[in-house]
């Protein structure tokens, strides 16, 4: 069984992830912007074995954040041995934006690039100690071809790919094993304003976790460095 830190996990994927990997047994940090927001859910603390079951607050934009979550972690979990980044945000600012929304691309830098950068960086020391560490991250189509007039999302997906490129040269010969996930369009809060595509067609979120599972089963050998999901056919790629 693993020692799992998830960012994101009070909605969407990273929930999804969350309740599958905790039905599983692993040993659960669960890093939230806001802690009450699992109170009467599976995920609530109180209802879970503290020895194997954390939740701890989390915030991508303070560059502190994660240091105290990893430390505490550590303090319970005794190491940590996968990470599965799925913190993230979306904004559409086109290649030629206002200066207001200067601030959505510096918060899409932070939120989706630094925030799994630092987070990385802080637990780093912990990941290769067995050999066998795991890192997931939720990149998107969008950090493989740039679609529409998503300028600013697509900049910061491709440079999380990029980002992710160098965690797998840097761990290699540590045996930490990374995966980069890109799906299209997955049923979720991101995805609610799509409405040309029935939400039902979409990518679930369950099945995002399915994958992340059957990912943590493989070993150092076999572990996919990508995996691109489509609900959707997409020629051009
Ligand atoms: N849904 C899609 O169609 C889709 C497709 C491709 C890739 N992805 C990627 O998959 C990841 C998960 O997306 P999702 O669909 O699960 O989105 P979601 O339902 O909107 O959830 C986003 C998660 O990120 C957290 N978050 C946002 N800002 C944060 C911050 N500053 N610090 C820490 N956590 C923060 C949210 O926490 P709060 O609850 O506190 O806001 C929430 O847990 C994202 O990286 C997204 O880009 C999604």
């Amino acid at each position: 069984m693993r020692k799992i830190l998830i960012s994101g996990a009070s909605r969407g994927i990273g929930k999804a992830i969350a309740l599958k990997l905790l039905k599983e047994g692993h040993s659960l940090s669960l890093g939230v912007r806001k802690k009450e927001d699992l109170i009467n859910t599976p995920l609530d603390p109180k209802v879970n074995n503290p020895d194997n079951f954390l939740v701890h607050t989390y915030d991508a934009t303070d560059q502190n954040s994660s240091k105290k979550w990893v430390d505490s972690t550590v303090k319970i979990f005794k190491n940590i041995d996968t990470i599965i980044h799925c913190a993230g945000i979306f904004k559409r600012t086109n290649l030629i934006f206002n200066s207001s929304e200067l601030k959505d691309i510096e918060d899409l830098w932070k939120v989706n690039v630094m925030g799994p950068w630092i987070l990385t960086k802080d637990a780093w020391k912990y990941l290769t100690i067995n050999n066998s560490a795991r890192i997931i991250v939720l990149v998107s189509m969008s950090g493989k071809r740039s679609k529409g007039k998503l300028a600013s999302y697509s900049m910061s997906k491709f440079a999380l790919m990029s980002l992710c490129q160098t965690m797998r040269n840097e761990g290699w010969e540590q045996g930490i094993r990374v995966t980069a996930i890109c799906p299209g369009s997955v049923n979720t809060d991101m995805a609610k304003e799509i409405n040309h595509f029935p939400k039902k067609d979409m990518t679930q979120a369950n099945d995002i976790a399915y994958i992340c599972s059957n990912l943590l089963n493989l070993p150092n050998s076999s572990v996919p460095f990508e995996i691109a999901l489509n609900c959707q056919l997409e020629t051009a790629i």
